[in-house]
């Protein structure tokens, strides 16, 4: 699903020094893999991910996705790649305060072209899942920490996108809530996706097919 090789991007400091964050990573990730990849804070997982999920460009370096290389599309069509195949789960949830649970969800679906009630149907199948289901009528604000990131991981794979990226998919949860989270993408593996997690808790690692360590810009076995 996923083949990255030869990444290499840095930021500039102030001074306009550059500091190297990704120095030449290969990866492959196939349908139905849950790869982790753990390191510090600042060996550059974030924007691993990023680049992975075509957020950002890298300097060097290509990306294919089912073998359609797309690192080297216009911006437009990279929007469009990313809309196709990429789910992402983030550390921050990002919910609409405005919108319900539910119509938070559906919202995936809004570019999509699907049927709105097919839409709402598979959202309330997923927060069901995820055990938020009695939840759907409320907003963000009147939901646990724990509540909203299933809310959001329901929104990012209503599209079933072949390809999950999760960045610290745990970070504000407590231990049961993120195994909750961890399960989830578990079973979108198993489900056919191919899964990228990134993070510091050695729980990402449990029931992964790989696992890696981002040290130095390069990915270690
Ligand atoms: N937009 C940016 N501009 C400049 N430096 C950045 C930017 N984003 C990240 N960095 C730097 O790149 C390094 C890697 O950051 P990041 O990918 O967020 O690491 P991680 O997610 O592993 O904590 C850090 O040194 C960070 O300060
Ligand atoms: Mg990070």
């Amino acid at each position: 699903m996923l083949r990255a090789s030869g990444l290499v991007k840095s930021y500039r400091a102030p001074s306009g020094e550059p500091i190297p964050v990704l120095r030449g990573v290969d990866l492959t990730v196939k349908d139905g893999e849950l790869v982790a990849v753990v390191g510090h804070s600042g060996s550059g997982k974030s924007t691993l991910l990023s680049v992975l999920g075509l957020l950002e460009d890298a300097d060097a370096g290509e990306i294919t996705y089912e073998n359609v290389c797309v690192s080297v599309r216009s911006r437009s069509a990279k929007s469009r790649a990313r809309g196709r195949w990429v789910g992402f789960v983030f550390q921050s949830f990002l919910l609409l305060p405005s919108l319900t649970a539910l119509e938070n969800v559906v919202l995936a679906a809004r570019y999509t072209g699907r049927d709105r009630t097919e839409a709402r149907r598979r959202a309330q199948v997923l927060l069901d899942e995820l055990g938020v289901l009695e939840r759907k009528d409320h907003y963000p604000q009147e939901l646990s920490g724990g509540e909203q990131q299933r809310i959001a991981f329901c929104r990012a794979v209503l599209n079933d996108p072949p390809l999950l990226l999760a960045d610290e998919p745990t970070g504000n949860l407590d231990d049961a809530n993120g195994a909750v989270i961890f399960d989830a993408l578990r079973r979108r593996a198993r489900a056919g996706a191919a899964v990228v997690v990134v993070s510091h808790r050695p729980e990402a690692a449990m029931g992964a097919t790989a696992v890696y360590r981002l040290r130095g810009g390069v990915l270690e076995a």
